[in-house]
């Protein structure tokens, strides 16, 4: 097999997180309709706040854009007051979910072993898992980075990972809603020691998930960022609530 038809579309998703009342369905059906009649090189999905999700979903229905769940539970059901089970994303018309978001692992001290076990239970629903990694700006000035993330991506991505489809987000938390962006050069170095984590794990397979590159991606820098090595598409926070913005970013991968 040739490692060209083991790349993938580039995939570019939005992630709502905690924003998205009824109305910002406009929004959703504004980026749906432009990409029928436009139709995007990329693969383009939306991961709403779970209240939004059947209701996109539903939206979305006949268009190119895939829906998502920004977490799910590791256990696949059961005694868990207010968390979400895979097979709800799925049912609520979810094909992909985001794990290991860097703000579940701060706000709700999730650990890689657990980021793990929740893509294990991702892929057994059926779920196609952004596994999220990324260092803090404290690590980064200690020259840690690297370390950092790559160990994220060894404890974070469980074998069952082998032959599914799955991408890896590289997101530094201190490009994360400040505006500020990491270069291309920190960029590709850390998408290339992703990449050669991924060919550890899982070998030839593993040059294939696209690695997204997510944290203050706008309009103005999506064509410099979706350019450089080993970027795959990207994970877009502000900017995708806005159909405008986010069409934009769709447009330059
Ligand atoms: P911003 O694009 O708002 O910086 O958010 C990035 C992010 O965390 C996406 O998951």
């Amino acid at each position: 097999m040739t490692l060209s038809s083991l790349t993938p579309r580039p995939l570019i998703a939005g992630n709502w997180k905690m924003n998205g009342l009824a109305e910002a369905l406009d929004q959703a059906r504004a980026v749906a309709a432009a990409l029928d009649a436009r139709p995007a090189a990329a693969r383009v999905a939306i991961c709403p706040p779970a209240t939004l999700l059947h209701r996109l979903s539903e939206t979305l229905e006949g268009s190119s854009v895939l829906t998502g769940g920004q977490d799910c539970h590791a256990k696949a059901s059961g005694a868990h007051t207010g968390d979400i089970a895979a097979s709800m994303l799925i049912d609520a018309g979810a094909r992909l979910v985001i794990l290991g978001h860097s703000e579940r692992r701060e706000d709700h001290g999730e650990t890689s072993a657990l980021v793990a076990a929740k893509v294990e239970t991702a892929l057994a629903a059926g779920l196609e898992p952004i596994i999220c990694v990324g260092e803090s700006l404290a690590q980064r000035e200690a020259g840690a980075a690297l370390e950092v993330v790559t160990a994220q991506v060894r404890e974070s991505l469980p074998a069952s990972l082998a032959g599914q489809a799955f991408s890896v987000a590289y997101e530094p938390i201190w490009a994360i809603g400040t505006g500020r962006t990491a270069t291309v050069a920190d960029i590709e170095e850390m998408h290339a020691a992703i990449r050669a984590q991924l060919v550890l794990i899982f070998g030839e397979a593993g040059k294939a998930p696209p690695i997204l590159y997510g944290g203050s991606v706008k309009p103005d820098n999506a064509v410099e960022i979706l350019r450089a090595a080993e970027v795959g598409g990207a994970l877009v926070g502000g900017a995708s609530l806005k159909a405008a913005d986010f069409l934009a970013i769709i447009a330059a991968a």
